[in-house]
């Protein structure tokens, strides 16, 4: 499965709100993972944002009004409905949502709305109080029955100064929900996927930890990959930067022991593991309760082994299929096929992490997947999220 943006038709509708401007990144994202952008403003949205701002991103014309958004004899909305794969309403408006709740349609945008056949997605901001209203709560209640998708808000600062609920979604999850509705492949409906990902931190001592340079990248794009194609997915992941994937149930955890805890109460729930954490193969013995001071030359540490979570995950498995991630610097097919056989894996993706431009922290990856008693399959450098579908590709074809 390639990038789901790539050549598919977002009309994006911005209405009057402060967070109007974010559209504009919003807009600019789109274009660069390679979708085409046509936007409706509402005469409120122009008040914030210039359109000439979106004309820039889009190199298309603004649509503004419902008597001028024709460009021939087409009727202009009934055209930007037809072009549309999905109408994206961000930010919308407490207005715009009371509006489509009730079936009004007194400007380009709503009655645009009323005329698409493809899905209409909400992401409303607003302030928290607005946001809180009953007939607010109902609308958008009423709105998901009849099929409209809604990005929930964020929580924090308002742009009005108070604290709470409705801000807008960060542009990334928008636009993770937008894959979500774009993508048509749903081949992992009714699989629960449990995902682990980046590094644990052995502590030391209260301020001091081992750990490795694992970003997570890899096992979030696994994640968000699998919520895409319709699974159910726990997300099991050691100490990161990333904000989770949409739909993902996150468990947070630290250390090695931590994970491996938390792995076995999930485990014998789920049908797929991807083992994607770096997880530190040994940990100090004693940690210190106090931080160490530095008072001597040399300070030795003594290490013990941390349990092999996948290793375990092996002896216990019934019908869960089992992917590991095996991260190696030298002799990478003997290594990943050896733990494939002696960790009682399925399928194991080696990595060749000794170059810079992919494998930890980076964007990019590339690997072989060796699978179990048929041999392997080498996927070349690609983006994390494509690589992370091409290897859902090769497990999926074997195992429906
Ligand atoms: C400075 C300012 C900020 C506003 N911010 C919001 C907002 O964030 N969310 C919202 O629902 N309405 C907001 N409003 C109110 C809307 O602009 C108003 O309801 C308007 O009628 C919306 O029109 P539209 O939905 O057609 O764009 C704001 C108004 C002003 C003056």
């Amino acid at each position: 499965m390639d990038n789901i943006l790539r050549g598919k038709n977002i009309l994006l509708g911005i209405t009057g709100g402060i967070a109007a401007y974010k559209a504009a990144d919003l807009t600019s994202k789109l274009i660069r993972l390679g979708a085409k952008v046509k936007v409706i403003m509402t005469p409120s949205a122009t008040k914030f944002v210039h359109p000439l701002t979106f004309q820039s991103l889009t190199e298309n014309r603004v649509y503004l009004d419902v008597f001028g958004a024709t460009e021939t004899y087409e009727i202009g909305h009934i055209s930007l409905a037809k072009w549309a794969d999905l109408f994206v309403i961000a930010p919308a408006t407490a207005n715009i949502i009371g509006k489509a709740a009730a079936g009004i349609a007194d400007d380009l945008l709503s009655t645009t709305m009323l005329s698409m056949e493809a899905k209409t997605v909400f992401a409303p901001a607003m302030n928290t109080v607005m946001y809180g209203k009953p007939v607010l709560q109902d609308n958008i209640k009423k709105l998901k029955e009849w099929g409209f998708g809604f990005i929930p808000p964020g929580k924090g600062r308002l742009a009005c100064g108070d604290w709470g609920e409705g801000k807008l979604a960060d542009v990334g999850i928008i636009i993770q929900h937008i894959e979500y509705h774009l993508s048509s492949k749903k081949d992992m409906e009714g699989l629960k996927v449990l995902v682990t990902a980046g590094p644990t931190h052995e502590a030391i001592d209260p301020v001091r930890y081992i750990t490795n340079p694992s970003s997570g990248k890899m096992g979030y794009s696994i994640a968000a990959s699998c919520i895409m194609r319709g699974a159910e997915v726990d997300l099991v992941t050691g100490p990161t930067n990333l904000e989770p994937p949409i739909n993902a149930r996150v468990y947070k955890t630290d250390s090695a022991i931590d994970m491996y805890n938390t792995v076995l109460k999930i485990f014998d729930r789920v049908d797929m593991v991807f083992m994607t954490a770096a997880v530190a193969d040994y940990r100090v013995k004693e940690t210190a309760s106090k931080k160490i001071k530095k008072t001597d030359d040399s300070l030795i540490l003594e290490l013990v082994r941390n349990p092999d979570i996948l290793r375990e995950l092996g002896k216990r498995k019934r019908r869960q299929v089992l992917i590991g991630f095996a991260a190696e610097t030298h002799d990478l097919e003997n290594h990943a096929i050896g733990k494939l056989e002696s960790k009682n894996l399925d399928f194991i993706l080696g990595n060749d992490v000794s170059s810079d431009e992919s494998g930890f922290g980076s964007d990019l990856n590339r690997g072989v997947l060796f699978i179990r008693g048929e041999g392997s399959v080498p996927i070349p450098m690609m983006n994390k999220k494509e690589f992370a579908h091409r290897i859902i590709d090769e497990v999926m074809k074997r195992i429906r």
